[in-house]
């Protein structure tokens, strides 16, 4: 059978628990797969713990081999906010988001859906589905800027936002494909042209020439602080969200909160030109308020398997993986995230339906 090599990147915090929950549903659903795949695992001790004892974030070796892998499973990287040991950003941006700069991570999908048994804040949601496109490689994200006179009253930073109409116009289109794939056919740039009329005349740009490509697919556009209205009182306008990085980033936060709790909410960076592996995450971080005691839910890991397992063109197995999840989904009870079960008993349940 085809044996797929998988580089594991369990990282800080609740990572690792959430991560080996996703592993021991993968490995359940390929060995009662009848496609013979297996996975060949290595696992990179990348993190806070590797960066306090040796100093190093991501050795150019280690790049270098995690590039040679079919996919990458990360957890989570981060410390505590504030924690002095670990200065600001150093995982997030050496780590996390060097994997996605350096692997042309610049489709970051992001989906959304209220799982029948998905317990959403909002009374009558209605019928939930949409994703995000966030874009991952550009934006305020590339650390464009700088401080000047630091620690002084006359301190002046700055951090300058790029968007090339190349990185605009590939997630763009990207986005308007997987809107024609989809039963609404319906795309929403959100953006805040009204204010950042420089990038937002890039994108508005690049969304109105592609679209002419695409005429099955309807658009519209919001600002970013309407999005957040919306998507906190009627969610289910939404279809597919193709929005910059940094506003991608809050709107999902948003998005897993109002479709049941960020212990559910899946993403992937993924490289649609298959030039590098994609990598798949849970949107949320390390939370260290809640690491190492089993209190996680690891159904974001595990959904993010399952996009994992779609990307590798494994679509019979990630919906196994889907809809073992909404079974699980559908006999939780409460808001107490996993239904109030430890972190391995949600992954041993949802693995027991796979084998
Ligand atoms: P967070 O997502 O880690 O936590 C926010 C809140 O959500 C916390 O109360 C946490 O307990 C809860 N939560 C998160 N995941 C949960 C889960 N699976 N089950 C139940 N509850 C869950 O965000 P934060 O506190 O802002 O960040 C903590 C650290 O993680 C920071 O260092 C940050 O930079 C990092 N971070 C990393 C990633 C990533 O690796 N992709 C993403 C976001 C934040
Ligand atoms: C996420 C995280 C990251 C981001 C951070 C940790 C760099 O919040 O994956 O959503 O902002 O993209
Ligand atoms: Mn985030």
């Amino acid at each position: 059978g085809r044996a797929i090599r998988l580089a594991v990147i369990p990282g800080d915090g609740i990572g690792p628990e959430v991560t080996a929950e996703a592993l021991k549903v993968l490995d359940a659903v390929t060995s009662g797969s009848a496609s013979g795949v297996s996975f060949d695992s290595t696992r990179y001790d990348l993190g806070a713990e590797r960066y306090l004892a040796t100093g190093e974030v991501l050795p150019d070796a280690v790049l270098a081999e995690i590039r040679e892998h079919d996919a990458i499973l990360l957890g989570a990287v981060g410390g505590r906010p504030g924690d002095p040991a670990l200065p600001a950003g150093l995982l997030e941006r050496g780590l996390l988001l060097k994997l996605r700069f350096e692997l042309d991570h610049y489709v970051n999908l992001r989906p959304s859906r209220i799982y029948p048994g998905a317990v959403s804040p909002l009374a009558d949601p209605g019928e939930v589905d949409f994703v995000v496109v966030r874009e991952g490689t550009e934006g305020p994200y590339v650390g464009n800027g700088g401080r000047f006179r630091p620690g002084t009253p006359h301190e002046v930073a700055t951090e300058v936002s790029i968007n090339t109409a190349f990185g605009v116009e590939r997630v763009v289109r990207d986005a308007f494909a997987r809107a024609a794939r989809r039963p609404r056919r319906k795309l929403t740039l959100v953006h805040k042209t009204n204010v950042l009329v420089h990038a937002g005349a890039v994108w508005s740009r690049v969304v109105a020439a592609v679209a002419p490509e695409f005429p099955e697919v309807s658009v519209d556009y919001l600002h970013v602080d309407a999005a957040t209205i919306f998507l906190a009182t009627d969610p289910a306008r939404f279809d597919v969200i193709v929005t910059d990085n940094l506003f991608g980033d809050i709107l999902t936060d948003l998005a897993g909160a109002v479709t049941g709790g960020i212990g559910l909410a899946a993403s992937g960076n993924v490289n649609p030109d298959r030039t590098a592996p994609s990598m798949f995450e849970p949107v949320h971080g390390s939370a260290p308020d809640i690491a190492g005691q089993q209190k996680a839910d690891p159904t974001a890991a595990i959904l993010s398997a399952a996009l994992l397992l779609d990307h590798l063109g494994l679509a019979e197995e990630a919906r196994r993986v889907e809809d073992a999840v909404v079974a699980d989904l559908a006999g939780r009870t409460g808001t107490v995230a996993g239904g109030g079960r430890r972190t391995a008993a949600v992954g041993d349940a949802i693995a027991a339906r796979l084998t």
